[in-house]
């Protein structure tokens, strides 16, 4: 639907108000209403880089989920705040490792003997506290743009990989790029005693798998490969990471939100692409490229949008706006200084990557 003209208004006037004071982030994921105000937009790897590159702004208003703002107040200087528009647009898989969860983890990996061998690699999809927990046992945080480069690094800092919390992230990488084997991973279950793994199998393994996933990327599945190529014959289907093996072992390209857009732009007319990742995205991507002859679809028709990063919409963002305007900030998201040094160290770690 289109947006309402009045809130549209509102919104550019506050931004104008505001002027540089006002630094507005949009991830892919986030709706047109919202990325349209967006003065960058990117994954959430660039989006981290662009949050530190903007020392000038008083506040960063960050279109996207809690995690990212949490990054981006730990990658801005203290007296700059970060505005999440809806406190209820967290991430489900963020939520799926929770600090004490990953404390027992590591008391489950020092009691098998392997915790002085294990580097921790973090998804940028974790909360501040596991970044920290991270930074705290030498580990770096990754992003699906940057996996790779990660775990070669983790791999020669120490012998494991505890691989948090995208359990499919985690395995894709390392056995499609890294040359690992399946049974070289194991998952651990944090909702089981001792992760529900015998000490023997966590000394066995190189990669340990935190069972975490994405609710949206998990749908997708291999029959819905298996219906678009039938559907569409000549079909580039293209997934995101985060999407199950099987699912990325059956398609033809794999990579982040800021890939399969560069992949796009790079297309040639006439082309074919079915697209596994969030529907935001690829209705805009569909819309973009219509006009060349390229012919983009949603990879599973029965799959939906990310619903937190849909809490973030236009009467939210233009709130936080007027409120600045205002003098008030709302929604602003802090990570206390002790849990941010020990995250920074993690993220900085990332950052360095070559
Ligand atoms: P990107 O790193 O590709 O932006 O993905 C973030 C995300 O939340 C995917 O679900
Ligand atoms: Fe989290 Fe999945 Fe939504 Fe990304 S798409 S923000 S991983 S729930």
């Amino acid at each position: 639907a289109p947006s309402d003209p009045g809130l549209v208004a509102r919104a550019r006037a506050a931004k104008e108000k505001l002027g540089e004071r006002v630094f507005v982030l949009g991830h892919h994921y986030q709706r047109d209403e919202v990325i349209e105000f967006a003065d960058v937009t990117g994954d959430s790897f660039k989006l981290a880089r662009e949050a530190a590159a903007r020392p000038g702004a008083e506040y960063i208003v960050f279109c996207g989920v809690h995690f990212m703002a949490e990054s981006a107040d730990i990658l801005t200087a203290d007296s700059q705040q970060v505005v999440l528009p809806d406190l209820a647009a967290g991430c489900s898989m963020a939520d799926m490792a929770a600090a004490e969860q990953v404390a027992e983890c590591w008391d489950v990996l020092t009691e098998a003997g392997i915790a002085e061998t294990t580097v921790p690699v973090s998804y940028m999809n974790s909360s501040a506290d596991i970044k920290a927990f991270t930074g705290r046992h030498g580990g770096t945080i990754c992003t699906s743009s940057n996996a790779r480069r990660a775990l070669e690094w983790a791999f020669q800092q120490g012998e494991k990989v505890l691989f948090l919390p995208d359990q499919h992230l985690g395995r894709n990488t390392a056995v499609r790029e890294l040359g690992l084997s399946r049974e070289d991973c194991v998952v651990y279950n944090p909702h089981k005693p001792g992760g529900g793994l015998t000490a023997g199998q966590l000394r066995d393994a190189r990669m340990i798998l935190w069972r975490g996933h994405c609710s949206v990327h998990g749908r997708f599945s291999l029959d819905s490969v298996r219906e678009v190529r039938e559907r569409i014959p000549g079909v580039t289907v293209l997934v995101h990471p985060e999407c199950r093996y099987d699912v990325v072992a059956a398609a033809d390209q794999v990579g982040s939100t800021e890939y399969i857009i560069k992949a796009l732009e790079a297309a040639p007319a006439g082309s074919k692409w079915a697209i596994g990742t969030e529907l935001n995205l690829v209705r805009r991507l569909a819309d973009r490229f219509a006009a060349e002859d390229k012919e983009i679809v949603f990879l599973d028709r029965t799959v939906c949008f990310c619903s937190t990063m849909n809490r973030i919409d236009l009467p939210h963002l233009v709130w936080a706006l007027e409120s600045l305007v205002d003098g008030k900030v709302v929604n602003r998201i802090e990570v206390d200084a002790e849990t941010a040094r020990y995250a920074e160290i993690a993220l900085e770690r990332m950052l360095a990557l070559p």
